[in-house]
């Protein structure tokens, strides 16, 4: 066979193993996510369950077993915009099996369940408000850097901004060094951190930084951040490293939005859908 033909054997032997792996599971192995944020439409809270849905979606997409959905209003009472999604209470989900995605439109509501979601989640993707409370917050922090001596994984995906109030220092200055930045909060922190943006950065102590390429403008829209998240958390959930959970899904989420037809609006919803 030419060269070529072999490389396309490989590929298919590969995907003909993933197959069979796929039929000899039943949905339990590709892991649960649940999904900690979606402040309600209350006295407090601002109204952006939006966000949780579309983590909720890109899990889904993603290739999560299961997806579950708890609210951070307690009085929140909302049916899930898909059937496949399983609303929870934040106190009830069962963290030694899950991987949580907490903080999407948590607003600060995500303050009040921080504590138990770091002591307790098995794997950990945390984005949004949850990083500005960790920010904001020594105890939340000095938590957060806990989950590594206790042998739990967690990812960190900051936009430059959150990034920013992590380090306690100017966006500017993350952006002067993007490779630094991150590397620095995953040195502080003790886990993965995203720092997204254009060539958004992957990076954990010990492996290999890993600046991604795909992705484009039109992914500057509300909710895409939250998209990468459920995604990031399906990984993670299917067995994959923090490390290859986080570069992989960046790298998927860039590369769908590089393929968008040039004609279609490019929306967060659309883009969870559009996942594989
Ligand atoms: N090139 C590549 N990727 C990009 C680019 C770009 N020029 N711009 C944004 N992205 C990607 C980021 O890497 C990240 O994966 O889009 C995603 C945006 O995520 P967030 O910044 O978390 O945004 P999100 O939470 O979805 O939306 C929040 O606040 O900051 C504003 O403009 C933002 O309206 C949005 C809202
Ligand atoms: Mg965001």
């Amino acid at each position: 066979l030419a060269p070529a033909a072999t490389a396309q054997l490989g590929t298919q032997q590969q995907a003909d193993g993933r197959q069979a792996q796929r039929h000899a599971s039943h949905k339990g192995s590709f892991g649960d996510v649940a999904v900690i944020g979606g402040e309600g439409l209350s006295a407090r809270g601002m109204g952006m369950t939006g966000a949780a849905w579309l983590a909720a979606s890109a899990a889904l997409h993603g290739g999560a077993g299961r997806v579950m959905v708890a609210l951070l209003d307690e009085g929140t009472t909302l049916a899930p915009p898909w059937p496949e999604l399983m609303l929870r209470r934040v106190h009830a989900l069962d963290w030694p099996q899950l991987t949580a995605v907490c903080g999407c439109g948590g607003g600060e509501a995500v303050r009040a369940v921080l504590p138990e979601v770091l002591a307790r989640a098995a794997r950990l993707v945390l984005d949004a408000d949850g990083l500005n409370a960790v920010a904001g917050d020594s105890a939340l922090a000095a938590a957060l850097r806990a989950r590594a001596d206790a042998g739990l994984s967690t990812i960190l995906t900051p936009h430059p901004l959150e990034a920013a109030r992590l380090l306690h220092c100017t966006t500017a200055e993350v952006q002067a060094d993007r490779l630094a930045a991150a590397r620095a909060l995953a040195e502080r922190h003790a886990c993965t951190v995203v720092l997204k943006g254009s060539g958004s950065v992957t990076a954990t102590a010990g492996e290999r930084t890993i600046v991604n390429f795909t992705g484009n403008a039109r992914l500057a829209t509300g909710g895409t951040g939250d998209v990468l998240a459920g995604l990031i958390g399906a990984r993670l959930a299917a067995g994959l490293s923090p490390h290859a959970a986080a570069s992989s899904a960046v790298q998927a989420h860039g590369a769908a939005a590089d393929q968008w037809p040039a004609h279609q609006a490019l929306t967060a919803s659309a883009l969870a859908a559009a996942l594989q």
